[in-house]
């Protein structure tokens, strides 16, 4: 282990953001990339957004896709950190994108709207933090419009998200009458200036019951505050980072994106308290940061950079070592050494080639389809990481070939598409029609449009009725044979060739795990 790579490690903060549609994720995302000096004007990063409006809008889908390659990662220096976002497609038909992403990130940033509370999207992708032990914080963004309660939105957070919650920040009114938020963590009273480029006025505070604290803020209001962080203290146990970087509690900041108001103030904490990069479990087994060989696995596939060329990009995050240009590494699917000329990394924005990349660093290697996602890189040894895991589907169709002449193009599209992850396949053991499984319609409309652009393909959809896939297992070899058998028409099988059911119905999922006690039905394909 050298001091360099020590160094390099404890600097890094790899996260991503993740919000429910409009709830103010891009904004947040420019401030922190103005604070970074990343970027120089507000207004520079475009929204990765594909509006509800554009479902039928291929050149919007096309055009999209462009713009988030760019802003896939972001990386930037602040102080002595470097910082790289992962950003998270908006939409949620690729909310599946969403989750693979989460795999490579050692930390995440909630926004939530101070109106709207906790939505259905930030809702699933907590779930998946849970799931993973993800530290969160939180921030409490819009607060320079009517909201709730801040106490209510509390609520609803350790409610909805299942999470401890812990302020760190306290706002002063809000709306119109919004006056700033204190400081409870580092007892100083930030006053709102609206401005979309300025950064707020900071006063520090010894004591909250200084009468300073009624003149910068009136009466009322310094009262009010008394008496909230009086119940806060009451109410919320200290914060413990511990509990924070144990997934466990929340640290939560009020602000307003918009108006780069506790943008500072949650950067300057996430950089203090989020975790530098974390150890990852591999199938044979954990893999430290600071080994010294290099690992790291693919989480995303960006294809059709160029569609001449069919071109893709892998993104690499690093896991353990020292990532090097030009060094020979072992693409431990294919079981064989590869180098990489052309690297890239996410700075600012801006990709350039790099000579070298540390753990929880974000590596794009141009690729012409050797990459699937989840395969992993090392210096030789022969490891899977895990933590990929595919989710049920929510909407299901068969896959049809629409002309004959182009089969084999289909087929190849189809296996390509599901390498990226758009979508997944299962075939129907029973009668062999293939089924492409998705998150929303959006998908299935991608998948068609990019078969016959990008393979001259033509398919069609056929409608079937399913509820979930389920991917089976049971320590009774008898029993899953019996299962198979009784449920044949419903057997497929995954792209790795598992197996998995299809149930048609809650109804007929819950008769099946009661009928068949010794199976047992997981939702996602990683148990
Ligand atoms: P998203 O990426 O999470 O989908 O949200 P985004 O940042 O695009 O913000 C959604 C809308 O909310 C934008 O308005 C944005 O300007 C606004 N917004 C973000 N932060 C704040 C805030 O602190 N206060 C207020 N009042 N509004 C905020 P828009 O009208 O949809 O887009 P635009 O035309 O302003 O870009």
């Amino acid at each position: 282990m050298s001091d360099e790579l020590t160094k390099e490690i404890n600097r890094r903060r790899t996260f991503a953001i993740i919000s429910h549609p409009d709830a103010g994720k891009t904004t947040l995302t420019e401030k922190l990339l103005l604070f970074g000096g990343a970027i120089h004007v507000a207004g520079a990063v475009k929204s990765n957004k594909i509006k509800k409006t554009a479902t039928s809008d291929w050149m919007e889908i096309e055009k999209q896709r462009g713009i988030s390659v760019a802003t896939s990662v972001m990386g930037f220096n602040y102080g002595d950190y470097k910082i790289n976002i992962l950003d998270t497609p908006g939409h949620q038909d690729f909310a599946e994108d969403t989750f693979r992403t989460l795999t490579a990130v050692d930390s995440v940033i909630i926004v939530v709207d101070a109106a709207k509370g906790v939505e259905t999207q930030t809702r699933r992708l907590m779930e998946v933090c849970r799931m993973r032990k993800t530290p969160v914080i939180i921030f409490v963004n819009k607060m320079d419009r009517e909201g709730r309660d801040p106490f209510d939105i509390l609520d609803e957070l350790e409610q909805e998200l299942h999470i401890g919650v812990r302020p760190l920040t306290w706002p002063i009114n809000m709306g119109e009458r919004f006056k700033g938020v204190y400081n409870i963590y580092e007892h100083g009273l930030d006053l709102f200036t609206p401005s979309k480029q300025t950064v707020s006025e900071r006063v520090e505070i010894d004591d909250v019951n200084s009468p300073e604290v009624d003149r910068l803020v009136g009466e009322e209001n310094a009262t009010k505050l008394r008496e909230d962080l009086e119940l806060i203290e009451g109410v919320y146990p200290e914060f413990d980072k511990e509990a924070y970087l144990r997934g466990e509690v929340a640290p939560v900041f009020f602000g307003s994106a918009l108006n780069t108001f506790g943008v500072k103030e949650l950067l300057d904490c996430f950089v203090e308290i989020a975790p530098a990069p974390r150890p990852v479990m591999a199938v044979e087994r954990e893999v430290r940061p600071e080994e010294d060989s290099f690992t790291g696995f693919v989480f995303k596939i960006h294809a059709n950079m160029d569609p001449n060329h069919r071109s893709c990009i892998a993104f690499v995050k690093v896991c353990s070592g020292k990532f090097e240009r030009n060094v020979y590494y072992k693409h431990v699917r294919q079981d064989k050494m590869m180098r990489f000329a052309a690297p890239t990394a996410f700075m600012a924005q801006k990709k350039s080639v790099v000579d070298e990349a540390y753990p929880g660093d974000i590596v794009g290697i141009p690729d012409t389809g050797n990459f699937k996602i989840g395969d992993t890189l090392t210096a030789g040894e022969l490891l899977h990481f895990k933590g990929l895991p595919s989710f049920s589907p929510e909407m299901f169709k068969y896959i049809e070939n629409a002309d004959p002449m182009k089969s084999k193009q289909l087929e190849k599209g189809i296996n390509q598409l599901m390498d990226e992850g758009v979508a997944q396949l299962f075939t129907n053991q029973f009668n062999g029609r293939k089924i492409i499984g998705t998150v929303g319609q959006l998908q299935f409309e991608v998948i068609q449009y990019r078969l016959l652009h990008e393979y001259g393909a033509q398919c069609r959809w056929e409608p079937i009725s399913l509820y979930k896939a389920c991917w089976i297992e049971s320590d009774d070899e008898q029993a899953l044979e019996a299962f198979k058998k009784r449920k044949h028409q419903f057997m497929a099988t995954d792209k790795e060739g598992r197996d998995v059911f299809l149930a048609d119905s809650n109804y007929v999922l819950q008769m099946a795990q009661s009928d068949f006690p010794k199976i047992r039905f997981h939702f996602s394909s990683e148990f």
